[in-house]
């Protein structure tokens, strides 16, 4: 069943531009239009929304980091996103006009499913983004929108992650087009190119050799960092907690824009960090303010790992290893750029000898609070 890969895992990893492409299967038509037919909750209530707070653990819930940025960027309702196992301890200000998220690969996890209950109690209405048919957090809520990523086997969260970010820019796009916010030029080139999305993420895969080959030659290594800003700071997040789980190696992940504020001490003498950078068109003072930070880690001896656009000319003289990722909309650069700290995390595992499909002292899901 494995297809012939090595791990469920490595399939997983492999079936991710087809998972991305079944998301969004019937749900952009060609004029551009979104059609969420499953979401339960009515335009005039979606148009009420005054906050949305997402919950979610794990890589779950870093998905709901990228997909704040989205959110407030493109539909201007202010997000907040929560740990679920944090959330309903502090008393959080919900009410009949926020729309809380819970995002759920398994949909049984049980921290998430209290979060939603205490927001439910509170009179909100809640959408699940959910991987698994029927399970216990889409019955409970208002609303659900299906990531179709198709079973994950693997307990690290590969394709479910992409399609869950695929998943929450969909809703946020969709919250545009009820309410009428940015709906214009701007919100229907970023459509199309989510609607071309799954042939990047093919296109990355097809690059991974000097990836795996990189990953080998770090095996005997104690601790690797991961930087990244504005979303590339939740993949830096993501890439690490990916290590952890599988290479059980000491793995963080930071702001760049934090680094000067302490993580910097860290750094050793070919210390390895990755660093995530944004797309130099858009925002390219964040690309400026991050090209100084790979100056100034590798100045401290670090190994710098720079995940970085075709053709972003500006970081090839600080970059001992360079990985290419095509060139995206800034908010969906996540979708590329996670995929090359999936294979690196897999490859670490198998070369420090782990079992990269069952890490240990974890479980698929957790159904302990
Ligand atoms: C990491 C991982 C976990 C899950 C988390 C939430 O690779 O798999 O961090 O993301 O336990 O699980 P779900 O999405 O099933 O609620």
């Amino acid at each position: 069943e494995k297809d012939g890969y090595a791990s469920f895992m490595l399939k997983e990893i492999a079936e991710q531009p087809k998972a991305v492409a079944d998301t969004l299967l019937g749900r952009i038509d060609p004029s551009g239009s979104l059609t969420l037919d499953e979401l339960r909750i009515t335009p005039a209530d979606l148009r009420q929304i005054d906050k949305v707070v997402i919950v979610a653990c794990g890589t779950a819930f870093h998905a709901g980091l990228i997909a704040k940025y989205a959110i407030e960027h493109w539909t201007r309702i202010p997000c907040e996103v929560e740990l679920a196992s944090e959330f309903r301890y502090r008393d959080p200000i919900l009410g009949g006009r926020s729309l809380v998220i819970a995002i759920s690969q398994s949909g049984e996890t049980m921290d998430t499913l209290m979060a939603l209950r205490h927001a439910r109690e509170q009179g909100s209405k809640v959408l699940a983004i959910c991987n698994t048919n029927g399970s216990t957090i889409p019955r409970e809520s208002d609303a659900v929108l299906y990531t179709h990523a198709g079973p994950e086997v693997a307990v690290a969260s590969t394709k479910a992650f992409l399609t869950q970010l695929v998943a929450c820019y969909l809703v946020a796009l969709y919250l545009c087009q009820v309410r009428g916010t940015k709906w214009g030029d701007e919100i229907q080139a970023v459509i199309k190119d989510l609607s071309k999305i799954s042939d990047e993420v093919e296109r990355v895969l097809e690059t991974m050799e000097p990836v795996r080959a990189l990953a080998r030659t770090l095996a005997g290594k104690d601790t690797v960092l991961f930087l990244g800003r504005h979303v590339g700071y939740p993949v830096a997040l993501e890439g690490a907690l990916k290590l952890k789980e599988l290479a059980y190696m000491h793995a963080e992940g930071f702001a760049a824009g934090e680094l000067k504020h302490g993580p910097i001490a860290l750094v050793e003498e070919d210390m390895p960090v990755v660093v995530v950078v944004p797309s130099p068109r858009n925002r390219s003072l964040l690309h400026d303010k991050i090209v100084s930070n790979i100056q100034e880690i590798r100045a401290r001896g670090a190994r710098t790992i720079v995940i970085a656009e075709e053709g972003d000319e500006a970081v090839v003289p600080y970059a001992d290893h360079l990985i290419r990722i095509p060139a995206t909309p800034t908010l969906l650069q996540p979708v590329v750029a996670t995929v090359p700290l999936q294979v690196f995390a897999c490859e670490l595992a198998a070369a420090r000898g782990n079992e990269v499909d069952q890490p240990r002292n974890l479980a698929k899901s957790v159904t302990v609070e």
